[in-house]
Protein backbone atom coordinates (compact mmCIF):
# COMPACT_ATOMS: atom_id res chain seq x y z
CA UNK A 1 0.00 0.00 0.00
CA UNK A 2 0.68 3.63 -0.47
CA UNK A 3 1.10 5.63 1.60
CA UNK A 4 2.52 2.61 3.81
CA UNK A 5 -0.07 2.67 6.77
CA UNK A 6 1.17 3.35 10.14
CA UNK A 7 0.32 -0.09 11.63
CA UNK A 8 -0.63 -3.12 9.63
CA UNK A 9 -1.50 -6.47 11.28
CA UNK A 10 -2.87 -8.72 8.46
CA UNK A 11 -2.65 -12.65 8.66
CA UNK A 12 -2.20 -15.12 5.41
CA UNK A 13 -5.91 -15.59 5.31
CA UNK A 14 -8.01 -14.13 2.68
CA UNK A 15 -11.49 -13.06 2.96
CA UNK A 16 -13.74 -12.42 -0.08
CA UNK A 17 -16.55 -9.35 0.24
CA UNK A 18 -19.99 -10.21 -0.22
CA UNK A 19 -21.25 -8.56 -3.74
CA UNK A 20 -24.49 -8.74 -2.87
CA UNK A 21 -23.90 -7.03 1.18
CA UNK A 22 -26.02 -4.12 1.64
CA UNK A 23 -23.92 -1.46 3.56
CA UNK A 24 -24.19 -0.56 6.88
CA UNK A 25 -23.36 3.52 6.49
CA UNK A 26 -23.33 5.84 9.96
CA UNK A 27 -25.01 9.40 10.06
CA UNK A 28 -23.29 12.08 7.34
CA UNK A 29 -21.71 9.12 5.76
CA UNK A 30 -24.04 8.89 2.77
CA UNK A 31 -21.75 10.74 0.21
CA UNK A 32 -18.84 8.60 0.94
CA UNK A 33 -20.98 5.24 1.08
CA UNK A 34 -22.14 6.78 -2.45
CA UNK A 35 -18.86 6.90 -3.81
CA UNK A 36 -17.31 3.87 -2.54
CA UNK A 37 -19.97 1.41 -3.67
CA UNK A 38 -18.87 2.71 -7.30
CA UNK A 39 -15.89 2.33 -6.89
CA UNK A 40 -15.87 -1.07 -5.68
CA UNK A 41 -19.34 -1.60 -7.47
CA UNK A 42 -20.72 -3.62 -4.19
CA UNK A 43 -21.35 -2.31 -0.71
CA UNK A 44 -19.71 -5.32 1.20
CA UNK A 45 -18.82 -2.18 4.13
CA UNK A 46 -19.76 -0.48 7.04
CA UNK A 47 -18.73 2.80 8.12
CA UNK A 48 -19.02 4.81 10.94
CA UNK A 49 -17.29 7.42 12.46
CA UNK A 50 -15.47 7.76 16.01
CA UNK A 51 -14.59 11.10 17.08
CA UNK A 52 -12.14 9.47 19.64
CA UNK A 53 -9.94 8.75 16.42
CA UNK A 54 -7.74 11.96 15.21
CA UNK A 55 -9.17 13.69 12.72
CA UNK A 56 -8.43 12.58 9.49
CA UNK A 57 -7.39 8.91 10.98
CA UNK A 58 -9.14 5.51 10.52
CA UNK A 59 -9.45 2.15 11.86
CA UNK A 60 -10.04 -1.06 9.07
CA UNK A 61 -11.44 -4.23 9.88
CA UNK A 62 -11.69 -6.85 7.55
CA UNK A 63 -11.48 -9.73 10.03
CA UNK A 64 -15.29 -9.96 10.41
CA UNK A 65 -15.68 -10.89 6.55
CA UNK A 66 -16.59 -7.36 5.41
CA UNK A 67 -14.70 -4.16 5.53
CA UNK A 68 -15.16 -2.48 8.75
CA UNK A 69 -13.95 1.14 8.79
CA UNK A 70 -14.28 3.66 11.17
CA UNK A 71 -12.47 7.55 10.80
CA UNK A 72 -12.64 10.01 13.34
CA UNK A 73 -14.34 12.07 11.07
CA UNK A 74 -15.56 12.13 7.21
CA UNK A 75 -11.98 12.50 5.95
CA UNK A 76 -10.85 9.61 8.05
CA UNK A 77 -13.62 6.72 6.75
CA UNK A 78 -12.38 8.08 2.86
CA UNK A 79 -8.86 7.43 3.50
CA UNK A 80 -9.84 4.08 5.10
CA UNK A 81 -11.79 3.23 2.30
CA UNK A 82 -8.99 4.57 -0.15
CA UNK A 83 -7.07 1.35 1.73
CA UNK A 84 -9.44 -0.99 1.01
CA UNK A 85 -9.13 0.09 -2.61
CA UNK A 86 -5.58 -0.53 -2.23
CA UNK A 87 -6.35 -3.94 -0.58
CA UNK A 88 -7.89 -5.29 -3.02
CA UNK A 89 -6.51 -6.69 -6.65
CA UNK A 90 -5.29 -4.10 -8.70
CA UNK A 91 -7.98 -5.85 -11.50
CA UNK A 92 -10.80 -4.31 -8.86
CA UNK A 93 -9.79 -0.78 -9.74
CA UNK A 94 -10.43 -1.45 -13.15
CA UNK A 95 -14.26 0.11 -14.38
CA UNK A 96 -15.18 -3.60 -14.93
CA UNK A 97 -14.38 -4.89 -12.06
CA UNK A 98 -13.75 -9.15 -11.47
CA UNK A 99 -15.97 -11.07 -10.18
CA UNK A 100 -14.73 -11.81 -6.67
CA UNK A 101 -13.40 -9.00 -4.60
CA UNK A 102 -10.51 -10.93 -1.83
CA UNK A 103 -9.46 -9.15 0.78
CA UNK A 104 -6.38 -10.53 3.33
CA UNK A 105 -7.91 -10.70 6.68
CA UNK A 106 -6.28 -6.85 8.20
CA UNK A 107 -6.30 -4.53 10.86
CA UNK A 108 -5.05 -1.33 10.28
CA UNK A 109 -4.77 1.84 12.06
CA UNK A 110 -3.68 4.62 10.35
CA UNK A 111 -4.16 8.68 10.73
CA UNK A 112 -1.56 11.38 8.41
CA UNK A 113 1.52 13.13 9.68
CA UNK A 114 1.19 16.40 7.93
CA UNK A 115 -2.36 18.26 7.66
CA UNK A 116 -1.64 20.01 3.97
CA UNK A 117 -0.67 17.35 1.29
CA UNK A 118 -0.47 19.23 -1.81
CA UNK A 119 0.14 19.31 -5.13
CA UNK A 120 0.38 22.24 -7.52
CA UNK A 121 -1.32 22.18 -11.05
CA UNK A 122 -0.56 24.62 -13.42
CA UNK A 123 -3.61 24.64 -15.58
CA UNK A 124 -2.39 28.44 -17.40
CA UNK A 125 0.51 27.26 -19.27
CA UNK A 126 -1.30 24.67 -20.29
CA UNK A 127 -5.20 24.04 -20.14
CA UNK A 128 -6.37 20.99 -18.77
CA UNK A 129 -10.01 19.99 -19.37
CA UNK A 130 -12.69 19.55 -16.78
CA UNK A 131 -12.91 15.66 -17.27
CA UNK A 132 -8.91 15.45 -16.81
CA UNK A 133 -8.88 17.48 -13.78
CA UNK A 134 -11.07 15.43 -12.03
CA UNK A 135 -9.35 12.49 -13.07
CA UNK A 136 -6.33 14.34 -11.61
CA UNK A 137 -8.89 14.71 -8.52
CA UNK A 138 -8.72 10.91 -8.22
CA UNK A 139 -5.45 10.09 -8.84
CA UNK A 140 -3.93 12.56 -5.76
CA UNK A 141 -7.03 11.37 -3.42
CA UNK A 142 -5.73 7.51 -4.35
CA UNK A 143 -2.56 8.23 -2.48
CA UNK A 144 -4.14 10.29 0.29
CA UNK A 145 -3.27 13.98 -0.58
CA UNK A 146 -5.52 16.31 0.46
CA UNK A 147 -4.67 19.83 -1.34
CA UNK A 148 -4.70 20.69 -5.13
CA UNK A 149 -3.74 24.43 -5.19
CA UNK A 150 -5.17 25.30 -8.75
CA UNK A 151 -2.75 27.82 -10.30
CA UNK A 152 -5.36 29.45 -12.59
CA UNK A 153 -3.53 32.56 -14.25
CA UNK A 154 -0.14 33.53 -15.76
CA UNK A 155 1.42 35.67 -18.54
CA UNK A 156 0.44 32.46 -21.36
CA UNK A 157 -2.95 32.21 -20.41
CA UNK A 158 -6.06 33.44 -17.61
CA UNK A 159 -8.67 30.80 -16.94
CA UNK A 160 -10.93 31.53 -15.14
CA UNK A 161 -14.46 33.46 -15.86
CA UNK A 162 -14.57 36.78 -13.91
CA UNK A 163 -18.10 38.68 -14.34
CA UNK A 164 -17.53 42.08 -15.71
CA UNK A 165 -14.48 41.07 -17.52
CA UNK A 166 -14.94 39.16 -20.57
CA UNK A 167 -11.98 40.30 -22.09
CA UNK A 168 -9.97 38.15 -19.58
CA UNK A 169 -11.47 34.57 -21.16
CA UNK A 170 -11.83 36.67 -25.16
CA UNK A 171 -8.84 37.42 -25.12
CA UNK A 172 -6.45 36.50 -22.11
CA UNK A 173 -7.33 32.69 -22.45
CA UNK A 174 -5.90 32.22 -25.78
CA UNK A 175 -2.81 32.64 -27.51
CA UNK A 176 -1.49 31.98 -31.30
CA UNK A 177 0.96 29.68 -30.71
CA UNK A 178 3.14 27.48 -27.87
CA UNK A 179 7.07 27.30 -27.37
CA UNK A 180 8.53 23.47 -28.01
CA UNK A 181 10.61 22.67 -25.22
CA UNK A 182 12.96 24.64 -23.43
CA UNK A 183 12.97 28.82 -24.33
CA UNK A 184 17.01 29.05 -24.73
CA UNK A 185 16.22 27.03 -28.07
CA UNK A 186 13.00 29.65 -29.23
CA UNK A 187 11.38 27.08 -31.13
CA UNK A 188 7.79 27.63 -31.61
CA UNK A 189 4.88 24.96 -32.42
CA UNK A 190 2.88 27.13 -34.55
CA UNK A 191 -0.18 25.55 -32.95
CA UNK A 192 -2.62 28.03 -30.99
CA UNK A 193 -3.73 26.85 -27.39
CA UNK A 194 -6.35 27.97 -24.72
CA UNK A 195 -9.32 27.46 -23.05
CA UNK A 196 -10.90 28.28 -19.34
CA UNK A 197 -12.99 27.14 -16.94
CA UNK A 198 -16.51 28.74 -16.24
CA UNK A 199 -18.04 29.33 -13.06
CA UNK A 200 -20.07 26.09 -13.40
CA UNK A 201 -17.05 24.51 -14.32
CA UNK A 202 -15.14 25.53 -11.12
CA UNK A 203 -17.63 24.79 -8.82
CA UNK A 204 -18.13 20.82 -10.23
CA UNK A 205 -14.05 20.82 -9.83
CA UNK A 206 -14.80 22.39 -6.38
CA UNK A 207 -17.20 19.90 -5.44
CA UNK A 208 -15.96 16.86 -7.25
CA UNK A 209 -12.92 17.73 -4.77
CA UNK A 210 -14.42 18.37 -1.74
CA UNK A 211 -15.98 14.55 -2.13
CA UNK A 212 -12.57 13.19 -1.89
CA UNK A 213 -11.52 15.21 0.93
CA UNK A 214 -9.60 17.37 -1.48
CA UNK A 215 -9.56 21.66 -1.18
CA UNK A 216 -9.10 23.26 -4.01
CA UNK A 217 -6.66 26.12 -3.08
CA UNK A 218 -7.01 28.85 -6.45
CA UNK A 219 -4.46 31.31 -7.36
CA UNK A 220 -4.72 34.04 -9.68
CA UNK A 221 -0.93 35.37 -9.82
CA UNK A 222 -0.23 39.36 -9.13
CA UNK A 223 0.96 41.82 -9.80
CA UNK A 224 3.96 39.55 -11.94
CA UNK A 225 2.79 36.65 -14.02
CA UNK A 226 -0.23 39.52 -15.55
CA UNK A 227 0.50 39.68 -19.38
CA UNK A 228 -2.64 37.70 -20.42
CA UNK A 229 -4.60 40.37 -17.97
CA UNK A 230 -2.84 43.02 -19.43
CA UNK A 231 -3.25 41.86 -23.03
CA UNK A 232 -7.03 41.80 -22.04
CA UNK A 233 -7.19 44.99 -20.33
CA UNK A 234 -3.71 47.40 -21.34
CA UNK A 235 -4.80 50.16 -18.95
CA UNK A 236 -3.77 47.47 -15.87
CA UNK A 237 -0.26 47.33 -17.28
CA UNK A 238 2.15 50.26 -17.78
CA UNK A 239 2.04 50.61 -21.33
CA UNK A 240 2.27 47.21 -22.95
CA UNK A 241 0.21 46.55 -26.09
CA UNK A 242 1.07 43.14 -26.92
CA UNK A 243 -1.17 39.77 -26.93
CA UNK A 244 -0.89 36.85 -24.47
CA UNK A 245 3.04 35.21 -23.83
CA UNK A 246 3.63 32.65 -26.20
CA UNK A 247 7.27 32.29 -24.92
CA UNK A 248 7.82 30.28 -21.43
CA UNK A 249 9.85 32.37 -18.71
CA UNK A 250 8.33 35.89 -16.74
CA UNK A 251 7.01 38.60 -18.37
CA UNK A 252 8.30 41.58 -17.35
CA UNK A 253 4.91 43.53 -18.34
CA UNK A 254 3.18 43.26 -14.70
CA UNK A 255 -0.11 45.09 -13.47
CA UNK A 256 0.24 48.90 -12.66
CA UNK A 257 -0.35 49.32 -9.28
CA UNK A 258 -3.31 52.65 -9.57
CA UNK A 259 -6.14 52.60 -7.37
CA UNK A 260 -8.59 51.43 -10.41
CA UNK A 261 -6.05 48.21 -10.68
CA UNK A 262 -6.35 47.08 -7.09
CA UNK A 263 -10.46 47.37 -7.78
CA UNK A 264 -9.79 45.10 -10.12
CA UNK A 265 -8.02 42.61 -8.19
CA UNK A 266 -10.29 42.98 -5.43
CA UNK A 267 -13.07 42.02 -7.88
CA UNK A 268 -10.87 39.27 -8.94
CA UNK A 269 -10.57 37.95 -5.20
CA UNK A 270 -14.40 38.36 -4.50
CA UNK A 271 -15.17 35.86 -7.44
CA UNK A 272 -12.39 33.41 -6.52
CA UNK A 273 -13.85 34.00 -2.89
CA UNK A 274 -17.29 33.25 -3.99
CA UNK A 275 -16.54 30.18 -6.04
CA UNK A 276 -13.65 28.62 -4.03
CA UNK A 277 -14.72 28.04 -0.40
CA UNK A 278 -10.98 27.62 0.66
CA UNK A 279 -9.64 29.97 3.76
CA UNK A 280 -6.73 30.14 2.04
CA UNK A 281 -6.11 32.06 -1.35
CA UNK A 282 -3.03 32.39 -3.74
CA UNK A 283 -2.28 35.63 -4.82
CA UNK A 284 0.93 34.43 -6.41
CA UNK A 285 3.31 37.05 -5.77
CA UNK A 286 6.21 35.12 -7.29
CA UNK A 287 8.85 36.64 -9.58
CA UNK A 288 7.74 40.14 -10.34
CA UNK A 289 9.47 42.14 -12.15
CA UNK A 290 9.63 45.79 -11.14
CA UNK A 291 11.15 47.32 -14.50
CA UNK A 292 8.09 48.98 -15.16
CA UNK A 293 7.55 50.45 -11.69
CA UNK A 294 9.13 54.15 -10.18
CA UNK A 295 9.50 52.60 -7.03
CA UNK A 296 11.17 49.04 -6.21
CA UNK A 297 10.25 45.80 -4.28
CA UNK A 298 8.42 47.91 -1.20
CA UNK A 299 5.38 48.20 -4.05
CA UNK A 300 4.54 44.79 -4.02
CA UNK A 301 4.75 45.01 -0.07
CA UNK A 302 2.04 47.26 -0.12
CA UNK A 303 -0.26 45.85 -3.05
CA UNK A 304 0.32 42.48 -0.63
CA UNK A 305 -0.71 43.98 2.14
CA UNK A 306 -3.62 45.56 0.28
CA UNK A 307 -4.83 42.16 -1.05
CA UNK A 308 -4.34 40.26 2.30
CA UNK A 309 -6.62 43.36 4.38
CA UNK A 310 -9.40 42.31 1.30
CA UNK A 311 -9.08 38.54 1.84
CA UNK A 312 -9.18 39.29 5.48
CA UNK A 313 -12.83 41.39 4.93
CA UNK A 314 -14.00 38.00 3.46
CA UNK A 315 -13.21 35.57 6.71
CA UNK A 316 -9.76 34.44 4.29
CA UNK A 317 -6.35 34.08 3.96
CA UNK A 318 -3.58 35.02 2.02
CA UNK A 319 -1.46 32.40 0.55
CA UNK A 320 2.00 33.28 -1.36
CA UNK A 321 5.18 32.19 -2.61
CA UNK A 322 7.98 33.21 -0.47
CA UNK A 323 8.90 36.37 -2.38
CA UNK A 324 5.73 37.96 -0.84
CA UNK A 325 8.44 37.88 2.37
CA UNK A 326 10.69 40.62 0.58
CA UNK A 327 9.31 43.64 2.52
CA UNK A 328 7.70 42.00 4.64
CA UNK A 329 4.63 39.58 4.39
CA UNK A 330 1.26 40.19 6.47
CA UNK A 331 1.95 38.30 9.74
CA UNK A 332 -1.07 35.62 8.88
CA UNK A 333 -0.26 35.31 5.20
CA UNK A 334 0.66 31.50 4.66
CA UNK A 335 4.28 31.16 2.56
CA UNK A 336 4.57 28.90 -0.07
CA UNK A 337 8.64 28.14 0.22
CA UNK A 338 9.57 27.57 -3.50
CA UNK A 339 13.26 28.79 -3.99
CA UNK A 340 15.37 25.94 -2.62
CA UNK A 341 15.56 24.91 0.58
CA UNK A 342 16.27 28.62 2.61
CA UNK A 343 13.02 30.26 2.81
CA UNK A 344 11.35 28.02 4.59
CA UNK A 345 13.48 28.53 7.59
CA UNK A 346 13.36 32.25 6.88
CA UNK A 347 9.64 32.28 6.65
CA UNK A 348 9.70 30.12 10.36
CA UNK A 349 12.02 32.70 11.71
CA UNK A 350 9.43 35.29 10.43
CA UNK A 351 6.52 33.25 12.37
CA UNK A 352 4.52 32.55 9.07
CA UNK A 353 2.91 29.19 8.63
CA UNK A 354 4.90 27.16 6.06
CA UNK A 355 3.93 24.98 3.19
CA UNK A 356 7.29 23.46 2.27
CA UNK A 357 8.08 23.15 -1.90
CA UNK A 358 11.85 23.24 -2.72
CA UNK A 359 12.28 23.27 -6.70
CA UNK A 360 15.10 21.25 -6.29
CA UNK A 361 13.07 18.62 -4.13
CA UNK A 362 9.56 19.10 -5.41
CA UNK A 363 9.06 20.33 -8.95
CA UNK A 364 7.80 17.39 -10.66
CA UNK A 365 8.82 19.19 -13.63
CA UNK A 366 12.12 18.52 -13.05
CA UNK A 367 13.79 15.65 -15.22
CA UNK A 368 13.58 12.30 -13.43
CA UNK A 369 16.64 10.72 -14.81
CA UNK A 370 19.31 11.56 -17.48
CA UNK A 371 18.05 8.98 -19.96
CA UNK A 372 18.22 10.56 -23.16
CA UNK A 373 14.53 9.75 -23.87
CA UNK A 374 13.40 11.94 -20.80
CA UNK A 375 10.70 14.35 -22.17
CA UNK A 376 12.09 17.65 -22.27
CA UNK A 377 14.74 17.48 -19.32
CA UNK A 378 14.40 21.07 -17.34
CA UNK A 379 15.88 21.85 -13.72
CA UNK A 380 17.89 19.61 -11.67
CA UNK A 381 17.49 15.78 -11.62
CA UNK A 382 15.00 14.92 -9.10
CA UNK A 383 14.61 11.16 -9.16
CA UNK A 384 12.14 8.97 -7.42
CA UNK A 385 14.54 8.21 -4.56
CA UNK A 386 14.97 12.53 -3.99
CA UNK A 387 11.35 12.87 -3.56
CA UNK A 388 11.30 10.33 -1.41
CA UNK A 389 14.34 11.50 1.14
CA UNK A 390 12.93 14.58 1.22
CA UNK A 391 12.17 15.93 4.83
CA UNK A 392 10.23 19.01 5.69
CA UNK A 393 11.45 21.68 8.63
CA UNK A 394 10.69 20.27 12.01
CA UNK A 395 8.40 23.20 13.27
CA UNK A 396 4.71 23.49 14.28
CA UNK A 397 4.89 26.46 11.70
CA UNK A 398 5.41 23.80 8.74
CA UNK A 399 1.71 23.18 7.52
CA UNK A 400 3.01 20.31 5.42
CA UNK A 401 4.42 20.18 1.86
CA UNK A 402 3.17 20.60 -1.72
CA UNK A 403 4.77 19.06 -5.16
CA UNK A 404 4.45 21.84 -7.76
CA UNK A 405 3.37 20.30 -11.65
CA UNK A 406 4.53 23.65 -13.68
CA UNK A 407 3.20 22.55 -17.16
CA UNK A 408 5.05 24.71 -19.74
CA UNK A 409 6.11 21.40 -21.02
CA UNK A 410 3.04 18.96 -20.45
CA UNK A 411 0.69 19.90 -22.84
CA UNK A 412 -1.86 17.01 -21.64
CA UNK A 413 -3.22 15.07 -18.57
CA UNK A 414 -1.02 12.42 -20.14
CA UNK A 415 2.02 14.36 -20.04
CA UNK A 416 1.42 15.41 -16.32
CA UNK A 417 0.64 11.56 -15.12
CA UNK A 418 4.40 10.86 -16.64
CA UNK A 419 5.85 13.67 -14.96
CA UNK A 420 3.43 13.06 -11.45
CA UNK A 421 4.04 8.94 -11.25
CA UNK A 422 5.85 7.48 -9.40
CA UNK A 423 7.60 10.83 -7.94
CA UNK A 424 3.56 11.33 -6.12
CA UNK A 425 4.16 8.01 -4.68
CA UNK A 426 7.01 9.26 -2.69
CA UNK A 427 5.76 12.28 -2.29
CA UNK A 428 2.52 11.00 -0.38
CA UNK A 429 4.67 9.12 1.65
CA UNK A 430 6.65 11.85 3.16
CA UNK A 431 3.77 13.62 4.10
CA UNK A 432 1.77 10.85 4.92
CA UNK A 433 4.16 8.78 6.64
CA UNK A 434 6.78 8.91 9.19
CA UNK A 435 9.81 11.03 9.10
CA UNK A 436 12.15 7.94 9.25
CA UNK A 437 11.61 5.82 5.80
CA UNK A 438 13.46 3.47 3.95
CA UNK A 439 13.64 3.87 0.22
CA UNK A 440 14.85 0.30 -0.30
CA UNK A 441 11.84 -0.52 1.78
CA UNK A 442 9.36 1.34 -0.30
CA UNK A 443 10.73 0.62 -3.64
CA UNK A 444 9.74 -3.23 -2.62
CA UNK A 445 6.39 -1.62 -2.08
CA UNK A 446 6.18 0.20 -5.40
CA UNK A 447 5.92 -2.73 -8.63
CA UNK A 448 2.72 -3.54 -7.06
CA UNK A 449 1.51 -0.39 -6.77
CA UNK A 450 2.40 0.49 -10.53
CA UNK A 451 0.39 -2.61 -11.16
CA UNK A 452 -2.85 -0.64 -9.60
CA UNK A 453 -1.79 2.63 -11.70
CA UNK A 454 -1.37 0.03 -14.64
CA UNK A 455 -5.39 -0.87 -14.03
CA UNK A 456 -5.78 2.76 -13.68
CA UNK A 457 -5.08 3.71 -17.01
CA UNK A 458 -1.84 6.17 -15.74
CA UNK A 459 0.69 6.88 -17.69
CA UNK A 460 3.30 7.01 -15.00
CA UNK A 461 7.07 6.71 -15.98
CA UNK A 462 8.77 2.91 -16.41
CA UNK A 463 10.91 2.06 -13.62
CA UNK A 464 13.70 1.44 -16.22
CA UNK A 465 12.90 4.80 -18.57
CA UNK A 466 10.69 6.13 -20.61
CA UNK A 467 8.13 4.56 -23.00
CA UNK A 468 8.72 5.34 -27.30
CA UNK A 469 6.12 7.85 -26.71
CA UNK A 470 6.84 9.47 -23.99
CA UNK A 471 10.03 10.84 -25.72
CA UNK A 472 10.23 14.40 -26.65
CA UNK A 473 12.61 14.85 -29.73
CA UNK A 474 10.04 17.92 -31.01
CA UNK A 475 11.14 19.80 -27.89
CA UNK A 476 14.17 19.92 -26.34
CA UNK A 477 15.16 20.70 -22.72
CA UNK A 478 17.81 22.91 -20.65
CA UNK A 479 19.11 19.95 -17.98
CA UNK A 480 21.05 22.16 -15.12
CA UNK A 481 23.21 21.03 -12.29
CA UNK A 482 22.35 21.25 -8.70
CA UNK A 483 25.67 23.19 -8.22
CA UNK A 484 24.34 25.83 -10.25
CA UNK A 485 20.88 25.85 -9.64
CA UNK A 486 21.84 26.21 -5.50
CA UNK A 487 24.27 29.06 -6.77
CA UNK A 488 21.85 30.77 -8.35
CA UNK A 489 18.55 30.41 -5.57
CA UNK A 490 21.35 31.56 -3.57
CA UNK A 491 21.62 35.03 -5.22
CA UNK A 492 17.80 34.68 -5.88
CA UNK A 493 16.55 34.69 -2.14
CA UNK A 494 19.62 37.87 -0.74
CA UNK A 495 16.49 39.91 -0.12
CA UNK A 496 15.10 37.22 2.37
CA UNK A 497 18.59 37.27 4.50
C1 LIG B 1 7.37 29.49 -8.97
O1 LIG B 1 7.90 28.41 -9.26
N1 LIG B 1 7.51 30.56 -9.74
C2 LIG B 1 6.60 29.64 -7.77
Amino acid sequence: MIPLPASVSASDRLITLDRTAAPVVGEGLEETAAWLRGELGCGAFRLRLDPALPPEGYVLSTVTGTADITGGSVAGVFYGAQTLRQLLPPAALRRVRPDTLPVPQVEISDAPRFAWRGVLLDVARHFMPVPDVLRFLDLIAFHKLNVLHLHLTDDQGWRIEIPGWPRLTSVGAWRPESMLGSRIHERYDGRPHGGYYTTDDLREIVAYAAQRQITVVPEVDMPGHMQAAVAAYPQWGNGFAGGVRTAWGISSHVLNLEPATLDFCRQVLDHVCDVFPSELIGIGGDECPTDEWPGGRELQARFTAEMAAHLASRGRRLYGWDEIMAGGAPADAVVAAWRGTEPAEVAIRAGHQVVACPDVKLYLDYRQSDHPDEPTPVGTLLTLADVHSYEPPASPLVLGAQANIWTEHMESLRRVEYMAFPRLCAFAEVVWGPAERDFAEFSARLPQHLARLDALGVNYRPLSGPRPWDARPDAPGNPRTLEDRLAELHEMTADLR
